[in-house]
């Protein structure tokens, strides 16, 4: 088990003025802050991003939804950090997230949800470093 994942803060929750809101959710859930930025992605970084999807309906709307305004990326810490923040982002369909988690909250519709939290801990480890340089983390 590790102690950090990644997260980004999609264009639409940027757009719609909710980083600082989701951001003291991410804070008062325990998370330590050791890296932030906000960041526009490009469409070639989006499609290795989201290589995993490449084969899937949604891959097109995917990489031109993520690439279609800033985002906010963090490096997150706390014990048990992957799967307490999938817990606190909620289902990937906000329409089946929990009461109070991040999606229910933020999202518009499951293309345009709001939040991204790493899925293993190998990924976190892959998504901090795509995003972020070692001198970059605090
Ligand atoms: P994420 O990677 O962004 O944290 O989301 P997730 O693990 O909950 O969901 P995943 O299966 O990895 O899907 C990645 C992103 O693709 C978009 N998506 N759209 N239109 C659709 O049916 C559909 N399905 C997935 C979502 O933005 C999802 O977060
Ligand atoms: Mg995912």
């Amino acid at each position: 088990m590790s102690n950090r994942t990644f997260t980004m803060i999609k264009p639409d929750a940027v757009h719609n003025g909710h980083v600082g809101a989701i951001l003291e959710k991410i804070t008062t859930a325990g998370f330590v802050i050791r890296g932030l930025k906000m960041t526009q992605i490009s469409q070639r970084e989006a499609e290795v991003f989201y290589d995993v999807h490449k084969e899937r309906p949604f891959f097109g709307e995917l990489v031109s939804f993520m690439t279609s305004g800033p985002i906010v990326a963090a490096v997150l810490e706390k014990d048990n950090a992957v799967a307490d923040f999938r817990a606190l982002i909620g289902s990937t369909n906000p329409e089946e997230a929990a009461e109070g988690t991040i999606r229910k909250l933020f999202a518009e519709s499951v293309g345009r949800n709001a939040i991204h939290g790493s899925d293993s801990d190998d990924n976190a480890k892959i998504e901090c470093a795509f995003h972020f340089s070692a001198r970059e983390i605090y």
